[in-house]
């Protein structure tokens, strides 16, 4: 069996992810996380939660999945998030162009090629629907935009979509979240929450789904002043294949975060510093860092606001999976929303002393305005300030002419009140930048899962283990009693409460035999067993396993929640 047939199927076995609503016919693109995989992607959200907003000292915030249209047309979603789609002329199922491409021929980014190059490739390589095995040659290929719909409200006057990324819940609250950093730069705002994408063909389980969950981080920055604190992750080793490496059929290259830079294999100085405050994440929730790489957008790929651009990527599979963007943004998203609605998205920023400066003005003659222009004359002067500010040498002539709405409108600079004036100012407005780590938590809970799923032999029989690192398996110890007779199930339950009442998470099971329970807990992760039998009766003691040496030792029911926490500290087995 493949890795990701056996990670289904122990996925579903054991409830830790299933394709949802399968009582009605399946949900394509949507997953059901199960008890134990609930309690993974919380785990691994919280470890996430706490070292990109606890330990790096940043805000955290929850805002709604359902959004406005105008948030969407602001922030280019609406015209441009699509992917595109080919529907075949025969039985009618619709596919990703650019995949079909990727499978057909040794292309590995179509996603960054023009529709129409698409439509010749699927022509050139006969590609076939994979649905029915008819020719795809003469078929469209179209623009589909991956947003979810709705309406605001009844009736249809306002439209709403469910969020394709959480990031936008923190670009509009702009405004308000400058207030609560006191408006200084750099403060960062962070969000774990549902997205939405109505992929076109939702695939590998977890991998490519249409509701997911994302952690991201906006971090909001003075390009011009604020540097990331390197020196906490200038010692970092990045495994890094870059753009020029893939070009090139070169090889992974390992540099430090100093050195990278220094190289310039990573231009931008934030980019490398979140790629080096991630490693460790990574490494917490049990990415197998032997299968997992930095890898540099190709030009072709990246976004349009994004200067420069890694993923985070996993193997499973045999296959690479992006499952961290790193971005630097700029001010697109600001700058977009700033336009689009009626509130500022800028920040003061101060000088240190007092500047005198000239500063183009207009003081328009409403008593000729009015009249001339009517209703637009409100426009009309917005727009002559804009250009006073933007070009002062449009005022040199008898006339000056501005835009408003595609229509054009003259009157003479005498009547704008046009003039040159020196004014002192304690600073400016700016418009911050960002710098985005944008996590997709499913993904991440699906690379753990392959990481860390092995077999060995126990006692001649095959064991099926996951090794899952304490801070994220869904049960920190499990309790068995030997027998559930004779007093053994009662003893067990309590010792099992005593440790619920120490604050681990506990599970107690006595169904089956006792080798049957071990393996079931290793197959979920939980890294210790405790054992009731006759001796605890005797003697108040229980044994403690361990579920990656599956050795032994045994202590007194008193210090058993002791033990415990100095195993999950990070004590051996033999320290107890
Ligand atoms: N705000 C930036 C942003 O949303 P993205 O690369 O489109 O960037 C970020 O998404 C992360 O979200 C990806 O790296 C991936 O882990 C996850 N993701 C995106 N689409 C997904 C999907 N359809 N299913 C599961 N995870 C997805």
């Amino acid at each position: 069996m493949s890795e990701l047939t056996d990670l289904s199927e122990l996925a579903k076995r054991r409830g830790f992810f299933f394709a949802s609503n399968e009582a009605y016919g399946g949900t394509a693109g949507f997953y059901t996380f199960g008890p134990e995989g609930a309690a993974l992607k919380r785990n691994v959200e919280d470890v996430w939660r706490d070292r990109f907003v606890r330990e790096l000292g940043h805000m955290e915030l929850e805002a709604p999945t359902v959004m406005p249209e105008a948030v969407f047309e602001a922030s280019g979603h609406l015209d441009t998030f699509d992917d595109m789609i080919l529907e075949c002329g025969d039985c009618g199922a619709t596919h990703r162009a650019d995949h079909l491409v990727e499978d057909a021929t040794d292309v590995d980014d179509a996603e960054a090629f023009a529709p129409e190059r698409v439509a010749d490739l699927v022509a050139d390589h006969d590609v076939a629907c994979p649905s029915c095995g008819v020719p795809l040659a003469d078929r469209p290929v179209e623009a589909f935009n991956l947003m979810f719909g709705t309406n605001i409200g009844p009736g249809s006057s306002s439209p709403g979509y469910l969020r394709p990324e959480t990031a936008q819940g923190i670009f509009v609250e702009f405004p308000r979240l400058k207030e609560y950093a006191r408006n200084q730069l750099p403060f960062g705002v962070a969000q774990i929450g549902r997205a939405y994408r109505n992929e076109i063909s939702p695939r590998r389980a977890l991998v490519r789904v249409r509701e997911f969950t994302q952690a991201e981080l906006e971090h909001f920055i003075d390009p011009e002043y604020d540097d990331p604190p390197l020196e906490r992750v200038d010692d970092v080793e990045l495994p890094l294949y870059s753009a020029a490496a893939q070009q090139d059929d070169g090889d992974l290259e390992h540099h430090t975060v100093a050195e990278a830079l220094e190289a310039g294999v990573v231009e931008s100085e934030w980019v490398a510093y979140y790629l080096g405050e991630a490693l460790a994440f990574y490494e917490a929730i049990g990415v197998d860092m032997d299968r997992f790489r930095y890898r540099q957008h190709l030009p072709g790929e990246l976004s349009h606001y994004a200067a420069d651009c890694w993923d985070a990527e996993t193997e499973v599979g045999g296959n690479w999976v992006e499952v961290t963007g790193f971005a630097y943004r700029s001010d697109y998203d600001l700058r977009k929303h700033g336009k689009h609605s009626e509130e500022e998205f800028t920040v003061f920023r101060q000088y240190d002393e007092p500047k005198t400066v000239e500063r183009a003005t207009v003081d328009p003659d409403m008593s000729y305005l009015g009249p001339t222009f009517g209703g637009a004359a409100g426009d009309v002067v917005d727009a002559l300030e804009a250009l006073a500010r933007r070009d002062r040498s449009a005022f040199d002539g008898d006339a000056v002419t501005v835009e408003v709405d595609d229509e054009s409108y003259t009157l003479p600079v005498e009547k704008t009140g046009f003039a040159v004036e020196e004014q002192t100012e304690s600073g400016e407005h700016i418009t911050p930048h960002v710098v985005e780590p944008s996590f997709g938590i499913d993904r991440l809970v699906y690379s753990v899962l392959a990481h860390r799923h092995g077999t060995d032999e126990v006692d001649g029989e095959e064991r099926s283990f996951l090794a899952l690192p304490t801070g994220v398996a869904p049960t920190t110890v499990a309790v068995v009693p030997l027998m559930t007779k004779d007093g053994l199930d009662e003893r067990a339950r309590e010792v099992a409460a005593s440790l619920r009442a120490a604050g681990f998470e506990v599970n107690y099971d006595d169904t089956g035999n006792i080798g049957r329970r071990y393996r079931r807990q290793d197959e979920v992760g939980t890294p210790y067993c405790v054992t009731v039998d006759y001796d605890t009766l005797e003697d108040d003691t229980v044994t403690v396993r361990e579920r990656d040496s599956t050795d032994q030792t045994r202590v007194a029911v008193d210090d058993l929640a002791d033990a415990v926490d100095r195993l999950v500290s990070g004590a051996a087995l033999s320290e107890l």
